[in-house]
């Protein structure tokens, strides 16, 4: 459930009306609702009240600081993936004790910064890792606390680009070298084996692949205690999918939390979980206005201010966003098919393909519906295009998180050499 709808003709998000913030700030511009960050991250807690559990926000989702300030008042940790996501994480207030490290490439100065704010428990991805781990917190007279991820070889995710439990995969340690690893593990002097990690993928709506391999982590679990391993957590990774559109029933997070006590019962574990979309995604739209309409022969594109380099969602996964007027339609309103697209110089920056919405003139405003995770992340500069604000809305007031920049801005890291001037 979500705080964006229609009230009085106008589509607001709790009680602001977006089309408010599109004449304050412009667009294009993301805004989100903190009552929704709110509510998705107490719904989680709920399920798994009972459970010994600690959500680690995977901050890849949406990292602005105010989402993560946000999140952090609610008692979330964080899953971090680089040494600036760790800072962003510690900057808006989450405790490094509820912090993970994970990512297939961790540096020797990322690994030094995780250690000096001495966070929960590192990620490990590989041997390589594992030794230059080990080295890096020896040096610094400590140990690391590790759970190695292993690849369970299960297919799951809602799309090829965002699977990545699979054998072939770069991520996680192959089934059959992790228990060679954790031996190894266990002579190196600066780690200290704490978990298990698995994450098999993103946008997974099904709870059968997810079972399959948290089944196969709980066994080897049990494996690994019993060759006098000190196995106190499972990570599990994140990946709970959501609805984008009519019709999408993923599992909730009630079944979610169910499953995992089920599968995990009398192991006597701390659960540690890695959710991005299932609680920026829906707390998060994208506004954007129509530029032009251009009939060509056989459709009609709509021509909107934000592009692929705003939501890279659609060009990089082909994934659908809803996309709702914010003036409402009135129900006699005439429909259109449209090709909707962006004002980059890119043939995949496309929106929509064949999309039927209520008829559209330049001027009009557009919400991109389930953008707030892996959106404003994913957004480049591309085209010389400024990177869009976002706004946090929160009741009936909203406060910019981000500013758009000004073009010295953008170029401000930029130099001419002085061969060339
Ligand atoms: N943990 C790890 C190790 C991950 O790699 C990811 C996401 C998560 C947790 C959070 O997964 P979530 O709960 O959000 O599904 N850009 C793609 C999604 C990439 C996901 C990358 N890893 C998209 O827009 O669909």
């Amino acid at each position: 459930m979500d705080h964006f709808s229609y009230s009085d003709g106008e589509l607001s998000c709790e009680g602001v009306a977006l089309s408010r913030i599109a004449d304050e700030v412009g667009t294009p511009c993301y805004v989100y609702s903190t009552a929704t960050l709110v509510r998705h991250a107490r719904v989680l807690a709920a399920a798994f009240e009972g459970q010994d559990y600690l959500i680690a926000y995977s901050v890849k989702a949406n990292s602005n600081l105010a989402v993560l300030a946000t999140l952090a008042a609610e008692g979330c940790g964080a899953d971090v993936v680089s040494g600036g996501e760790l800072q962003r994480a510690r900057r808006s207030g989450i405790p490094a004790s509820k912090i993970v490290f994970s990512g297939v490439g961790k540096t020797a100065g990322e690994m030094e910064l995780g250690l000096a704010q001495g966070i929960h428990q590192f990620n490990v991805e590989s041997a390589a890792e594992l030794r230059l781990l080990s080295k890096v917190a020896s040096a610094r007279g400590t140990q690391a606390p590790v759970a190695i991820r292993v690849n369970p070889d299960v297919a799951a995710g809602g799309h090829p680009n965002i699977s990545t439990g699979k054998k072939g995969d770069k991520f996680g340690v192959p089934w059959a070298e992790a228990e060679s690893l954790y031996a190894e593990a266990a002579t190196l002097p600066g780690i200290r084996v704490v978990g298990v990690d698995v994450h098999i993928g993103s946008q997974i709506g099904d709870l059968v692949p997810m079972r399959a391999a948290f089944e196969k982590v709980v066994g080897l679990t049990r494996r690994l205690r019993d060759a006098g391993h000190q196995i106190a957590r499972i990570d599990v990774g994140g990946g709970l999918g959501i609805p984008y559109q009519a019709g999408d029933a993923p599992a909730p997070p009630s079944a979610y939390a169910a499953m995992i006590a089920e599968v995990s019962a009398g192991l006597g574990v701390q659960v540690i979980l890695e959710p991005g979309r299932v609680i920026a995604g829906n707390a998060g739209v994208l506004l954007t206005q129509v530029l032009f309409l251009k009939p060509a022969p056989d459709r009609t594109f709509l021509i909107l201010d934000a592009g692929m380099n705003d939501l890279m969602r659609p060009a990089l996964y082909g994934a659908y966003h809803r996309m709702l007027p914010l003036k409402e339609a009135a129900p006699d309103a005439p429909d259109e098919t449209y090709d909707i697209v962006g004002p980059i110089c890119e043939s995949t920056d496309k929106f929509a393909t064949e999309r039927t919405l209520p008829a559209l003139k330049s001027g009009d405003r557009l919400a991109m519906m389930s953008s707030g995770a892996y959106g404003a992340v994913l957004s480049s500069q591309y085209n010389a295009r400024p990177l869009v604000p976002e706004v946090l809305v929160n009741g009936d007031s909203y406060s910019i998180i981000r500013r758009r920049p000004s073009f010295e801005e953008m170029i401000a890291l930029e130099e001419i050499p002085d061969w060339l001037s």
